[in-house]
């Protein structure tokens, strides 16, 4: 597979359509470029289930709640086309910026109840731009199935939601976090990571780790298993943490007591790195 770079949404339309009519499947793996292992997994998930394999790269300004984050965000299209090849992705789809957002956007696609907590509670507007992109995404490339990380958590509850309630004909297919081999989640922001940061960073995991074993002793007050990431975190003097939930996995709200599965989400600072990660906790765990 020689892997196509198409630059317009009309091209994308056509080629995307010509498989359908052929009776292949499409399946889209939207990202913002930087591609490393986690997009890897997407890819080849995607690789095996569809016959047209289709990458988006867009670095969406509005998602972003801080201009500075937009403006230093990792951008090569080259080593993302030489990654994608690397895979056999059929076609790259990296439109500008004035391909998705000819004028302002007037119409935004809003999920209430889910985008709220953890990261919606602290980047004003994010989820509404992601969702509105990857709505635009899902209207230009008509793919049978898309794929998005497991790392993304409340994002992939928020596009399920999204597709779900807006009728979508699409299956939303979630893909399992890669991790560092010690235990950090692969993330573009980590390049941005100083050697002493980068190590330090390995706390989050440790954290969610530690907690996720009170959960599976037993533990079912929500307080009682956060405590046990915080002693973790706050070993760790280079980590601020932003917040550390309790949530239920599918609507991503706080819970007060632990019923069933929930997924234990966080997002620290280290210097002007921002980084997430969560873990799900399944009542097998548990004691009978
Ligand atoms: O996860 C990402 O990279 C982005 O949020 C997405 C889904 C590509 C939308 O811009």
């Amino acid at each position: 597979v020689s892997t196509g770079l198409v630059r317009s949404i009309a091209e994308i339309r056509r080629r995307a359509g010509e498989a359908r009519q052929a009776g292949r499947t499409v399946g889209l793996v939207p990202t913002m470029g930087a591609l490393h292992a986690g997009h890897g997994a997407l890819i080849d998930r995607a690789r095996r289930d569809a016959d047209l394999v289709v990458v988006s790269v867009f670095v969406n300004s509005i998602q972003f709640d801080r201009p500075e984050d937009y403006a230093s965000y990792a951008r090569d299209l080259r080593e993302d086309l030489d990654f994608c090849q690397a895979r056999c992705v059929d076609v790259v789809f990296a439109p500008d910026a004035r391909e998705m957002y000819p004028a302002e956007p007037a119409t935004f696609v809003e999920v209430a109840g889910v985008s709220d907590h953890l990261c919606g509670r602290f980047r004003p507007g994010h989820f509404r731009g992601v969702a509105t992109v990857v709505a635009k995404l899902l209207n230009i490339v008509q793919p049978d199935i898309a794929y998005f990380g497991e790392k993304d958590a409340q994002q992939l509850a928020v596009i399920r939601r999204m597709a779900s309630d807006l009728n979508f004909p699409v299956a939303i297919v979630p893909v399992p976090t890669v991790r560092e081999p010690d235990g950090l989640a692969m993330s573009s922001r980590n390049r941005r990571l100083s050697p002493e940061e980068r190590r330090a960073a390995t706390a989050l995991y440790r954290a969610l780790e530690t907690a996720r074993r009170r959960f599976a002793a037993g533990a079912e007050d929500p307080e009682d298993i956060k405590r046990a990431a915080l002693a973790v975190l706050e070993n760790e003097p280079q980590i601020r943490l932003e917040y550390l939930e309790v949530v239920d996995p599918e609507e991503m709200q706080p819970v007060d007591r632990v019923r069933g599965s929930v997924r234990l989400s966080a997002a620290v600072w280290l210097g002007s790195t921002r980084l997430i990660d969560n873990v799900l906790c399944v009542p097998s765990e548990r004691p009978a």
